[in-house]
């Protein structure tokens, strides 16, 4: 029987298969690994490139036709890692981009404050009805206890009962009421804070009070640019690639003949020291992002986030990702982030997350805020001259004063983010099928296009002419493909060494094949096989892969 079910497949099983077969494997393990960071095997480069190379092909080379019949216009960019510090001051991201972080002083370990609530318990009677949600409430009561960071806990709690079925009735909630109050302009005492703190058993101790309060960590990983380590010296390696893509806004506006709206497109390494890096790739230190900035007249900004959201879908189930596993789902206002004036997040059903949904990737709308924020404080005009704009303004017989305001605008951005090395993840997920009826007890099923090998060409045995055989159609078949020829172990062994890294076919020379020119293909997912000239070998893999 196979699974498909995500709540049925076990991270471990996942984990251990990209270990042993080349997939994924914990960065430095030698020396005892690090945490948080991972290197990708030869299957996990090849399945990630792949990746990559659609998601380029698809945003930069052959774009989508637009809401209006014509082929939007999205151009590439590799900008650098480190940037100019002061571009990380613009973005907001050396003042915000940060997590609550909690220290164990008895385990030494640390964690996100408001994660914490998985596994920290409160002791005490008073709080033995504690609920997870209450525990989130207690960190953000602790951390911003002001009345409007109790009216969002408030409105949050009500949100997770409500999911949870329940009715939300905050006297029901003893340790709830004690932080945030019996209701939100009640302020908590210090006393009381300390008070709770100090009964609260963290994740890997058994005694009370060992955490810290919470207190803000920016997530940004410092160095130092030249030989003097001072603080004129500190940069800081991107969080995102996105701002490299403002930096080079005007560059490209005044080398590409490009005109409103238009796109540009990035792929590249992001690295965040995460307070806890978790789900094997999931969430990591250093990661990889595909991130598109569209350019565009505010007015038309809502039809753009519209378009780019349906896209985006569109492209993860081009991955051959159940439509079941994905979803899209909306940011409230106060889950915004401080640039985003509307945000959509792609989640996909994880076997951790299972039932539920986690993140994938985020479509935001975040209005002018990054172009002017670049253009205060580099002094560098952003403003955009929008001539079709002034035309149709012209005809429309338009005063000075409207045409200028339709024609001369700082443009809006629509931004689909999301994490190449996420997607590894979700293929991985996606294609891991656990098959009792077959020697591996597991093979990936990945859609051809994405699978790292195309086709394995084996030798029935390594004798009577079929190895040269076999290497000749080897040598034919790797200059459009990417094949992997294997005469070792009998053929039962190599199919399932296949399955596990995903192959969707198999070619097998045997004694026929030197007299009528035929061979076998084996099919990864029926395991059927059908008998079809050598020569009609690469038209084959070529229409499957295509597809
Ligand atoms: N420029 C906007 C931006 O960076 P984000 O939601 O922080 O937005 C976009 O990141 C995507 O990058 C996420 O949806 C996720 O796929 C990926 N991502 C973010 N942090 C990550 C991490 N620590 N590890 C792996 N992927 C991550």
């Amino acid at each position: 029987m196979t699974i498909t079910d995500p709540a049925h497949k076990s991270m471990d099983d996942i984990v251990a298969l990209c270990k042993r077969r080349g997939f994924v494997f914990p960065a430095s393990e030698i020396y005892g690994g690090l945490n948080g960071f991972w290197d990708y095997g030869p299957l996990g480069t090849a399945l990630k490139n792949n990746i990559r190379d659609w998601w380029w092909k698809r945003t930069v080379e052959c774009p989508p036709i637009g809401p209006d019949g014509e082929p939007v216009s999205i151009v590439g960019l590799d900008s650098s890692i480190i940037q100019n510090p002061k571009t990380w001051e613009a973005s907001g991201h050396v003042g915000g981009f940060s997590d609550p972080m909690v220290d164990c002083t008895e385990s030494k370990k640390r964690y996100r404050a408001d994660q914490l609530h998985a596994a920290a318990v409160i002791t005490s009677d008073e709080y033995q009805e504690n609920h997870p949600l209450q525990l989130t409430m207690v960190w953000f009561a602790w951390l911003e206890n002001d009345e409007v960071s109790r009216a969002q806990a408030y409105r949050k709690a009500e949100k997770f009962v409500k999911k949870n079925g329940g009715k939300f009735d905050p006297s029901q909630h003893a340790s709830f009421m004690f932080l945030a109050g019996a209701d939100p302009q009640e302020d908590v005492s210090i006393e009381d804070r300390a008070m709770l703190l100090g009964r609260i058993v963290g994740p890997d101790t058994d005694k009370p009070g060992t955490l810290t309060p919470p207190r803000d960590f920016n997530l940004m990983f410092e160095t130092y640019v030249g030989a003097i380590r001072d603080e004129d010296a500190k940069a800081y390696l991107r969080p995102e690639t996105a701002q490299g893509i403002f930096l080079n806004y005007l560059n490209v506006l005044n080398t590409m003949r490009v005109k409103m709206p238009f796109g540009i497109a990035q792929i590249g390494k992001s690295f965040r020291n995460e307070v806890t890096p978790r789900n094997f790739i999931f969430r990591s230190r250093e990661f990889e992002q595909m991130e598109m900035e569209w350019f565009c007249a505010p007015e038309d900004s809502p039809k753009w986030y519209q378009f780019w959201k349906e896209e985006r879908m569109n492209w993860w189930e081009s991955l051959g990702i159940s439509p079941e596993n994905l979803r899209f789902r909306d940011h409230d206002e106060d889950e915004l982030a401080h640039y985003s004036k509307m945000c959509v997040d792609v989640e996909y059903q994880y076997p951790f997350t299972a039932p539920g949904f986690g993140e994938l990737e985020g479509v935001a709308h975040r209005g002018c805020f990054d172009l002017t924020q670049h253009q205060t404080h580099s002094k560098t005009k952003m403003e955009y001259f929008d001539q079709e704009r002034q035309l149709r303004a012209k005809e429309a017989g338009k005063s000075k004063e409207e045409i200028d305001a339709v024609s001369k605008y700082i443009p809006n951005v629509i931004e689909p983010a999301s994490g190449l090395t996420r997607a590894v993840l979700v293929l991985l997920c996606e294609a891991y099928t656990p098959d009792d009826s077959r020697p591996s007890k597991v093979f990936m099923k990945f859609k051809p296009r994405f699978a790292p090998i195309k086709a394995g060409v084996f030798p029935l045995v390594a004798k009577d002419g079929m190895p040269e055989a076999a290497q000749k159609l080897y040598l034919d078949l790797r200059e459009r493909f990417a094949v992997q020829m294997d005469v070792k172990q009998n053929i039962g062994r190599r199919y399932a060494r296949m399955d596990e890294a995903g192959t969707p076919f198999c070619v097998t020379i045997d004694g026929e094949t030197l007299s009528d020119q035929t061979v076998t293909v084996r099919d990864r997912d029926s395991q059927g096989q059908q008998r079809i000239n050598i020569s009609q070998v690469e038209t084959f893999l070529s229409e499957q892969i295509e597809q």
